[in-house]
């Protein structure tokens, strides 16, 4: 299957530069399945259901997403009912919606797992635990012809244990949160793509997507002040393609 995963999406900038390079994208690379992560696309802060509609009409398939999965109160009703929003799959028992979900697209079985590290990030459940439970339960090249594994993390250590863990038993495994693309991309022994971070869909004339004021502002005074809002320059499609075999979902 042909892949593409999509980075962080930022505020309206990461939207317009989606929306205007993804319906070609799709066509032109043959795409099979888009996953994007949205957890910022809504001016910065998690997700409505407005800006839901308008990726899945541009051509996304599956929107994950991460610590700011719950920003905006709206998704909580929109996880419950729309099986193509995820939240990461190792809050609490009890959270609303689900963190993997297996689609059946035209090209194949897919299989998405978000799950979060807890390096540097709040105390959730088990990631590695709750991943083993998923991939256990839809094996590659069996019940799913295609496995991305969207690690939301801070941590590149986290992220490449991650890959380790799921070689082999994953088409891809791709870091998300730090909004940054890393220069690591690469097929593991196994035959899992991984790379630490697919980078934001954002304005990258900023600090980590973000207007560079009010950050500059914090990291140097250190009192807290105005709302970090998305910086609006020219943005940036970033994001991983990868075609994984045939026969077993892996590549080469
Ligand atoms: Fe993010
Ligand atoms: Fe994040």
């Amino acid at each position: 299957m042909n892949l593409l995963f999509i980075g962080d999406i930022v505020g309206k900038p990461g939207r317009d530069v989606v929306t205007e390079h993804l319906p070609r994208l799709r066509q032109s690379l043959k795409l099979d399945a888009v996953i994007a992560n949205g957890e910022n696309a809504a001016g910065g802060f998690g997700l409505t259901r407005a800006i839901a509609d308008e990726l899945f009409g541009v051509g996304v398939d599956v929107i994950s997403t991460g610590n700011h999965w719950a920003d905006q109160r709206e998704i909580y009703a929109m996880v419950e009912t729309d099986d193509r929003i995820l939240r990461p799959v190792n809050y609490p028992k009890g959270t609303p919606g689900k963190g993997a979900n297996l689609y059946a697209l035209p090209g194949g079985t897919l299989l998405v797992v978000n799950v979060m590290g807890r390096v540097f990030m709040d105390a959730l459940d088990d990631p590695f635990a709750a991943l083993e439970q998923e991939l256990a339960a839809c094996p590659l090249g069996e019940a799913a012809d295609a496995i991305v594994v969207d690690v939301h993390a801070e941590a590149t250590s986290e992220k490449m244990g991650m890959g380790h863990f799921c070689d082999g038993r994953a088409s891809l495994v791709v870091g998300t949160h730090t909004h940054a693309p890393t220069a690591d991309a690469q097929i593991l022994p196994g035959g899992t793509a991984f790379q630490s971070d697919a980078g934001a869909c954002a304005d990258y004339d900023s600090v980590i997507g973000m207007d560079k004021a009010e950050p500059l502002r914090r990291f140097t005074t250190k009192l807290p002040g105005a709302r970090y809002t998305p910086a609006t320059g020219p943005a940036t499609v970033c994001g991983v393609f990868q075609v994984t075999g045939s026969s077993n979902g892996l590549s080469a």
